[in-house]
């Protein structure tokens, strides 16, 4: 027998962009309710990018004290551009006076989880959609955790479901109608046991391809570094892997440890072609995917969620659709440029396949530009800590 369930909003998919949605719903006095088709326990130690710009930072304080990225995250106020062997800083706070955060966003899940649980919130975690049914009173068709049908019938439905998205199709037509570009590189990422190689994230560029020395926390650091899309995870030993990190960042010592967890993270550039239908729209992942270099993507779904909540606050308490209907518009010019910044940084840094002897020259020519010049440093410390919200 297929259970009903009904609220104002539903919202598919537990992410940064759901879960921050519902909250700010609900202090708007909105009622939603949330499913995933994911555990908790999943969600929570799905290890994702580690960089908040500072709005997002500053949206996350609404949830209060459980917001533990000041507390527990590290503000950064620069990066390193490292290339021929020679680091150039890049101070966020002398060119934009802004910083981001260094913490991780399965941190910024627990504590979303752990106010949202604390709140009331209806949300169901091992739930899966199976489609959406648009129309004046939307419907999402899932099963529970049992196998059993449930539908959530509402008056608005998000589709916060990441790059997989039920709710892309019931949107867009299809779920991959899309603005699209693939990469032909992609991050072997490793987490480590060592202490940190430097207080500030490098981002290096080398003849070898390009490197991300990152953090974690005094004892445990995360690292990327350019590699061919079909690597396996298993083609490389412990002292490979630092062989294939060292050579990409001359210059500096790496400091080596236990490898206790790696991965391959694919390159893709998406946006898709609609972000809304009816009373259907697209937040976060499901709407566009960057490549990582930037970390823009759970920034970017925040930024997203802050236009759908004041949208469909506007609708729900005083039936005013202007803002819903500017939402596609609006959220595109933050989309676009943030597509923008992720395919240049990673331009910028990364050896392509079959990059000539011309393209190595005028990247560097490029490096050289953008450290050296005011301009530069500035644009890169503007997109990387965030566009202001109101800009
Ligand atoms: C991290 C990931 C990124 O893509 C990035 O640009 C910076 C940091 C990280 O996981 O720490």
């Amino acid at each position: 027998m297929t259970t009903t369930v009904r609220t104002r909003v539903a919202i598919v998919g537990a992410g940064p962009a759901g879960l921050l949605l519902s909250h700010l719903l609900d202090q708007a006095g909105i009622d939603s309710v949330v499913i995933d088709q994911r555990s908790r326990d999943e969600i929570e130690s799905t290890i994702r990018a580690g960089i908040l710009e500072q709005g997002t930072v500053e949206l996350l304080d609404t949830i209060g004290e459980a917001s533990r990225a000041r507390t527990v995250g590290h503000r950064h106020d620069g990066i390193e551009l490292r290339f021929e062997g020679e680091g150039h800083r890049i101070d966020f706070a002398a060119t934009v006076g802004r910083a981001v955060w260094l913490y991780p966003q399965h941190e910024v899940l627990k504590d979303l989880i752990a106010a949202r649980l604390a709140a009331g919130q209806d949300l169901r975690f091992g739930v899966t959609a199976e489609g959406i049914e648009n129309g004046e009173r939307p419907r999402v068709i899932a099963r529970d955790a049992e196998g059993n049908p449930l539908e959530i019938e509402a008056e608005f439905v998000v589709g916060s479901d990441g790059s997989r998205s039920v709710a892309r199709a019931t949107v867009t037509g299809s779920s991959t109608g899309g603005y699209f570009r693939e990469y032909p590189f992609a991050w072997f990422g490793i987490l480590c046991e060592a202490p940190p190689s430097s207080e500030e994230l490098i981002y290096s560029n080398s003849p070898d391809g390009f490197a991300l020395v990152s953090q974690r926390s005094d004892t445990v650091q995360r690292m990327y570094f350019q590699c061919d899309p079909e690597t396996d995870t298993a083609a490389f030993s412990e002292e490979q892997l630092w062989d294939e990190l060292q050579k990409r960042v001359p210059g500096t010592t790496l400091k080596q440890g236990p490898i206790f967890q790696r991965d391959v993270l694919r390159f893709r550039s998406f946006v898709a072609h609609e972000l809304r239908r009816g009373r259907v729209a697209l937040v976060g992942d499901a709407a566009h995917t960057v490549p990582p270099t930037g970390a823009k993507g759970m920034n970017l779904a925040i930024a997203d969620v802050r236009l759908l909540a004041a949208a469909l606050g506007a609708l729900l308490l005083d039936g005013d659709e202007r803002l819903l209907d500017a939402y596609p518009e609006t959220a595109s010019r933050r989309i676009w440029k943030a597509q923008h910044f992720s395919w240049w940084m990673t331009s910028l840094l990364h050896v392509a396949p079959d990059a000539t002897d011309f393209d190595r020259r005028r990247q560097l020519g490029e490096l050289r530009t953008v450290v050296e010049s005011e301009h530069g440093r500035a644009y890169l410390a503007e997109a990387y800590c965030g566009w202001p919200f109101d800009a």
